[in-house]
């Protein structure tokens, strides 16, 4: 059952896809399945950071921290903020149900409004 829903909010923040998820899927995956604009061009080996999204604020805390390598990979993504993450490295579990994440309007070029 598909039963933990995750949002994708558009880079300009006008629109949401809310993706159903299951437990054990990683983000990545879920984003790209719904067409987001996320490349992953790595396919999860952290040598991209092209799957970078900016978690929601809320949402944060839920995920278990980032690895060493994890912050090094997000020092180089364009825009990153405080709460963004590497979408291939988060595996969906119930306690996110309802997360929020944004794509960073870097990836797409457009300044951020
Ligand atoms: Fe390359 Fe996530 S897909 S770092």
């Amino acid at each position: 059952m598909s039963d933990i829903k995750i949002n994708f909010v558009s880079a300009d923040g006008e629109k949401t896809v809310t993706a159903a998820a299951e437990a054990g899927d990683d983000l990545l995956r879920i984003a790209q399945v719904h067409d987001q604009p996320l490349e992953g061009t790595c396919e999860g080996q952290m040598a991209c950071s092209t799957c970078h999204v900016i978690v929601a604020a809320d949402d944060f805390d839920k995920l278990p921290e980032a690895t060493e390598m994890e912050e090094d990979m997000l020092d180089l993504a364009a825009g990153a903020r405080r709460t963004s993450r590497l979408a291939c490295q988060i595996t969906i579990t119930a306690e996110l149900d309802g997360l929020t994440v944004q794509i960073p309007a870097e990836s797409r070029n457009m300044q951020g409004v």
